[in-house]
């Protein structure tokens, strides 16, 4: 809740900042299960844009959880925090004129919209990164989904944890059907407009 004694300051606008970068600020949401590829795709994402001299940040659930968010866990409540404060980093940096590669679950619908709303239709892309559960647990790149079948952590999103497919995405990538390079391409080409800057 915005107390009525809460004056916010802001220092030159988006568009300044967009000028001295020459890009848009733009937060690009990759959402899916663990083991689906997400950081895997916004690591070589930003790798491309920072070739191509675009400046970029990527927020990641487990960074954000090991410092920002580390006093959250994996209940509702808590993955409702973690992203809500995920939501609210980016949409600064986004506002900055910087490029946000964000790679969280967002297990549920309720917080897939809740990430809309902090940062806005028009500075948001939702990437669906689409991967049977099943392909998934078998990558288990991490050894997670064989420790969650074995009781060991609880609450896995996918095992003892919902997930909610986003309603309505941008765009969504299927990683069991297609390689890194061509997903990555796809995703290169679908955000290559909204980040240009026409001056
Ligand atoms: S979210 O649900 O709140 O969006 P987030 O993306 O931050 O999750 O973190 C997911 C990462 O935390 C997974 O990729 C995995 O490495 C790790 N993790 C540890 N415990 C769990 C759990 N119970 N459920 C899901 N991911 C977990």
């Amino acid at each position: 809740m915005i107390s009525e004694n809460i004056y916010p300051i802001n220092c030159h606008s988006k568009a300044d900042k967009e000028a001295l970068l020459k890009q848009k600020g733009i937060v690009i949401w990759l959402m899916g299960l663990s083991g689906a590829g997400k950081s895997t795709l916004g690591t070589h994402l930003a790798e491309r844009l920072y070739q191509k001299g675009f400046l970029t940040q990527c927020l990641d659930g487990d960074n954000l959880r090991s410092g920002l968010n580390k006093n959250l866990g994996f209940s509702e409540d808590d993955r409702l925090e973690n992203i809500r404060r995920a939501a609210e980093v980016a949409k600064i940096l986004a506002d900055s004129g910087v490029i946000v590669i964000a790679s969280f679950i967002c297990p549920t619908h309720k917080t897939q919209k809740m990430v809309r709303e902090i940062i806005g239709n028009q500075d948001f892309i939702e990437i669906f990164v689409n991967c049977p559960l099943e392909v998934c647990e078998q990558r288990d790149v991490k050894g997670l989904y064989a420790k969650a079948r074995a009781g060991i952590i609880k609450d896995f999103t996918g095992i003892d944890s919902p997930f909610e497919a986003p309603i309505r995405p941008d765009f969504v990538i299927e990683t069991h059907t297609e390689n890194l390079e061509s997903s990555l391409q796809k995703v290169y080409d679908f955000i290559s407009p909204y980040i240009f800057y026409a001056s």
